[in-house]
């Protein structure tokens, strides 16, 4: 009996961990990054697509901000638990795109969260300025409340 509970607690340990690490991450739903950015995606289709809605908290424009239109897909081959996806912004409110590329995490606590990283490319009137036309960065998405499980 004495032997028994140490393995026990070890087991009981190892299945909440896996149990954890096993949770499925799911895009659809409200998100909001580490900028204050917030965006909407929808219903993933048979394919693993999908498109929502980005509403930014910064530019890089001296433009009014403006909700713009996003469309992505999710990797069909992981859509079981941890999925990568990608998915493109094409700003309304300037002449600029982002591609966004990343993985859906479930982190220790069991709390969802998107690791990304961003191209922003910016259009720019000569080619001579093409070498300073795209900007490249990380952002982290946490759920909004109303999140769909
Ligand atoms: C522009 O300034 O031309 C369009 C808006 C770009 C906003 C960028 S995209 C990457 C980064 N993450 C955000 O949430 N916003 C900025």
């Amino acid at each position: 009996m004495v032997r028994v509970t140490p393995f026990l607690l070890v087991l009981s340990l190892a299945l909440v961990a896996q149990g954890l690490s096993d949770r499925k991450c799911t895009l659809t739903g409200l998100w909001i990054n580490d900028l204050g950015s917030n965006m909407t995606i929808g219903d993933l289709n048979r394919k693993g697509e999908f498109a929502g809605s980005y509403h930014t908290a910064v530019t890089a424009t001296t433009n009014e901000i403006q909700v713009s239109p996003l469309q992505g897909s999710q990797h069909r081959t992981n859509q079981k638990s941890q999925p990568t996806f990608g998915f493109t912004v094409n700003w309304k409110f300037s002449d600029s795109i982002t591609v966004f590329t990343g993985q859906c995490f479930v982190d220790d606590e069991g709390k969802e969260v998107l690791k990304t990283m961003w191209l922003l490319r910016s259009r720019v009137d000569n080619i001579k300025d093409d070498w300073k036309a795209t900007r490249v960065g990380i952002n982290i998405f946490t759920p909004l409340h109303s999140h769909k499980e």
